[in-house]
């Protein structure tokens, strides 16, 4: 019989709780920890901060819990601008970016897992090992066999245009760890992200290796997965619309058959 229950060591206990005394403007935030190098289950910390001296975002506060509250505290942050896609984590119980993500948009205590149905390398770091793998199966670059000019490719501006709402995806994984396809077939099923990076170069006007990608992708699991729930697209932190490239894909599927 199926079961739906978390293996006893997944369960989440309560962990460790951090007061402020004196706090001025107190704000909880929970926080998802577990630690490979010990055998105790996950446990989710609660952190109290005072707002009076914390920055505006859920990436500040997890800074300001690092530095001055638990150093042991672990997640990926870079450029904490929304541009390198490293601070992709659960809030508030949705995939977005820390650092893109402002505290006062959650009402109450603020809490925060690693990005869901991911192996946890620590506390709130998912192991996107195969997530790149994948990304690195679809072959993200520029492939021609016309000989280069010794000049730039050119391209019009409307060919251009047609990259717009691909090349700004920042590979956070938002939108595929949000997929319930992807929860239940990540072995097999490419995810939102993989597909809009793939068909950011089908539409590519210079690259000339558009059927031999299609062909790569015509597969029952590696696209036809995708059965149109839109939780990636309603959960990208950058506005794209992942669905809709995994429909331009399967459009041209249909055309050229
Ligand atoms: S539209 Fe497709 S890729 Fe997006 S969440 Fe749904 S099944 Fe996943
Ligand atoms: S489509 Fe959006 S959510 Fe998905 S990886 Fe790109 S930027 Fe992140
Ligand atoms: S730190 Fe780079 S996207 Fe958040």
């Amino acid at each position: 019989m199926a079961q739906f229950t978390l293996p006893a060591n997944s369960k989440v206990q309560p962990g460790v709780t951090y007061n402020t005394p004196g706090a001025k403007d107190a704000k909880v935030f929970k926080v998802y920890r577990w630690d490979p190098d010990g055998d105790a289950n996950p446990r989710l910390d609660a952190y109290e901060i005072d707002m009076a001296s914390c920055g505006p975002m859920v990436l500040d506060a997890l800074i300001k819990i690092k530095n001055e509250i638990d150093s042991t505290l672990t997640f990926r942050r870079s450029c904490r601008e929304g541009v390198c896609g490293s601070c992709a984590m659960n809030i508030d119980g949705t995939n977005t970016l820390a650092c893109t993500k402002y505290i006062a948009e959650v009402k109450g205590e603020v809490r925060i897992y690693p990005l869901p149905h991911m192996p946890v390398v620590k506390d709130l770091v998912p192991d996107l090992t195969d997530a790149f793998a994948q990304y690195a199966a679809i072959e993200p670059w520029l492939k021609t066999t016309t000989p280069a000019s010794g000049r730039e490719r050119p391209q019009s501006p409307a060919e251009r245009q047609k990259l717009d709402g691909l090349w700004e995806c920042i590979l956070c994984f938002c939108c595929t760890t949000s997929c319930p396809s992807y929860w239940w077939n990540a072995d097999r099923y490419l995810g939102p992200a993989v597909l809009l990076q793939a068909y950011r170069w089908i539409a590519d006007s210079r690259d000339e290796a558009a059927g031999e990608r299609l062909d790569a992708l015509e597969d029952p699991f590696r696209l036809y997965r995708c059965h149109t729930i839109m939780n990636c697209t309603k959960t990208c932190p950058k506005g794209l619309n992942p669905a809709k490239a995994i429909a331009e894909i399967k459009k041209l599927m249909v055309g050229r058959r």
